[in-house]
């Protein structure tokens, strides 16, 4: 398939892929995708991102079973069964396995500005955020772009401590989102897009 070029077709092509073949990804490729997050928007050009990227079986392995423990708290707090819990926790653990790399992308608040009131403060750390997803989207479609694909975890989000001591990160970091990259085992189903009818709500 040629991905190569226009900016609509990376765009429309990136795809979440859950399952993937056991064809290792490159350190220069994980390097090529880290330097399309590097270029992301960010408030005040603070880049308020730092990436932690695993690759080794053991620390995937590591950091796989560090989080189902925290998750199957969660999902035994919202009344699920442990027979569901058991398969939902596999399959999860199936997606972080199977994939050759994962890059873990963190929050890093340190250099932003800092307001006396809460309210600025926390529309702040929502710039923060929604830069962060800027870098991500970034990463994603230039893992497309080079003939990958990757999946977007957000099992990090619900259980940052546990992702920080698994992986031993500096406490400034808060761990948002879990990014596994490799070669799709196969193609995905895609969901469907709301028309630009439905989502322009005012043109002028
Ligand atoms: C912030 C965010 C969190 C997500 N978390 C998960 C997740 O935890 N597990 C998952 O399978 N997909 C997750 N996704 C991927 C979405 O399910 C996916 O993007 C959506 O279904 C559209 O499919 P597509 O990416 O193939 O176009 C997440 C996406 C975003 C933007």
């Amino acid at each position: 398939m040629d991905r190569s070029q226009s900016i609509m077709q990376v765009i429309q092509g990136r795809r979440s892929v859950r399952a993937y073949q056991q064809r290792g990804v490159t350190a220069a490729q994980l390097t090529q995708i880290l330097e399309a997050a590097r270029w992301a928007p960010s408030p005040h050009g603070r880049q308020p991102w730092r990436f932690a990227v695993i690759t080794r079986f053991e620390l995937r392995e590591h950091l796989s079973n560090a989080m189902a423990v925290q998750w199957r708290k969660h999902l035994a707090l919202d009344g699920q069964d442990a027979a569901t819990i058991d398969i939902r926790l596999a399959k999860s653990r199936q997606r972080i396995l199977g994939a050759p790399a994962s890059i873990i992308a963190c929050l890093y608040l340190a250099d932003l500005d800092y307001y006396p009131d809460a309210e600025r403060q926390a529309a702040e750390t929502t710039m923060a955020i929604q830069s962060l997803g800027c870098a991500v989207q970034n990463m994603l479609l230039m893992t497309y772009s080079l003939g990958l694909d990757s999946g977007w975890m957000c099992a990090p989000l619900f259980c940052p401590d546990v992702v920080r001591a698994a992986l031993e990160l500096d406490t400034a970091l808060i761990p948002h989102a879990l990014i596994t990259i490799g070669y799709a085992a196969h193609d995905p189903h895609r969901r469907e897009r709301h028309s630009l009818t439905d989502l322009v709500v005012r043109w002028e």
